[in-house]
């Protein structure tokens, strides 16, 4: 008993004495850890005579509690010095924490959505899982268009709508076309289309999930003069001022005439060559890439959107997110699937 006295009077002293939590800490330790004081005591109470054991422990649970309420006061008391008297050195470097950033994609997407706003285009968004109506038939593409098989197009496993026919995950962002028609009822229509776009391919230069942009104009007098002149402006403001556009003849199903779009190479200005004409440029190889399709909206897709085509006319585009940013950092992704690896080392670098 006289053991536990000293322990307790030793304790207090130590208490006393401490000057910072740091010391409290350590106090603690000493007596209440698991190689603590009060531990040691607790194992030898084997030692002592059987009928002044159970006194014995009480006096150390005791002792134990006592302890305890000392040092946690007077920690308690110590912390909120330690507050008060805690100094800031403000001419020490800020700490740096990691901090994220939107994925490259996004900011095409973004810097996309902003060139064409304001030349007055409506950026809007259609269903993603989306009607086959609306992605083929209203799009002047028959049953048996390629486009519409297993192999090209993500079918959804529910049942067929009577009038709209198969669910599909939209294949292109081109279904907004007549979706926009019929939203609107009459044109004018200015139209930005930017969304995911779902194919079955999975390889170096496919992911099975990809972005499109789709832009539609359709008013009174509308020309293929319009659709140059709009993507000219969209080419000069996205990939720099230098570069020109062309037109060449394609075919699209709903549009009619069709044509492939093809900008001037950003490496060799356009001349197919670098080295004062002796080296073939490597990333174009002719001075010209291809952007994407477009052309002047057929009148049966006119029609399918509830538009009069004697009366009015149309332009259409239809361009990879993915596609236009790599081109216009120069990327040459040897896997475009990194794109959605989420892996940062690639990311931050954008
Ligand atoms: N929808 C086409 C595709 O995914 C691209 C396209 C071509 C869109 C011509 C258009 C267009 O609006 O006029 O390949």
């Amino acid at each position: 008993m006289d053991k536990l006295k000293v322990i307790l009077s030793d304790a207090k002293k130590n208490i006393l004495l401490s000057e910072s939590s740091y010391d409290i800490k350590l106090i603690s330790t000493k007596y209440l850890g698991r190689n603590g004081k009060i531990n040691l005591l607790l194992q030898e109470i084997k030692k002592i005579d059987a009928l002044e054991r159970k006194e014995y422990g009480r006096k150390i649970n005791q002792l134990k509690k006592q302890i305890e309420k000392l040092t946690s006061e007077k920690l308690t008391s110590l912390t909120q010095k330690e507050d008060e008297n805690e100094t800031v050195d403000v001419a020490l470097p800020g700490k740096q924490y990691p901090h994220g950033s939107l994925h490259i994609v996004t900011l095409a997407i973004d810097e996309i959505s902003h060139i064409f706003e304001k030349i007055g285009f409506i950026r809007m968004s259609y269903p993603e899982v989306e009607w086959e109506y609306f992605s083929f038939d209203a799009l002047n593409m028959p049953p048996d268009h390629p486009a519409r098989d297993d192999f090209e197009t993500f079918f959804i496993d529910s049942k067929p709508h009577s009038k709209y026919g198969k669910m599909v995950l939209t294949p292109h962002t081109s279904s907004g076309q007549p979706r926009e028609m019929m939203r609107l009822g009459q044109p004018p229509i200015r139209m930005i289309n930017i969304a995911k776009t779902y194919r079955p391919n999975w390889d170096v230069s496919h992911a099975p999930m990809f972005h499109q942009f789709e832009g539609l104009c359709v008013d009174k007098k509308i020309n293929i003069s319009h659709l140059k002149g709009t993507i000219s402006y969209f080419a000069k403001e996205f990939f720099g001022a230098k570069r020109e556009i062309r037109l060449r003849p394609f075919h699209f199903q709903f549009t009619e005439p069709s044509f492939e779009v093809d900008i001037t190479c950003g490496v060799c200005d356009g001349k197919g060559f670098i080295d004062d004409n002796k080296t073939k440029c490597k990333l174009c190889k002719s001075g010209w890439l291809e952007l994407g399709g477009s052309g002047m909206v057929h009148p049966n897709v006119l029609m399918a959107g509830g538009i009069d085509p004697d009366e009015y006319t149309g332009w259409a585009f239809g361009f990879g997110v993915e596609r236009v940013f790599m081109m216009k950092e120069g990327l040459n992704l040897d896997d475009l699937r990194i794109l959605y690896s989420g892996d940062i080392r690639f990311l931050e670098q954008f």
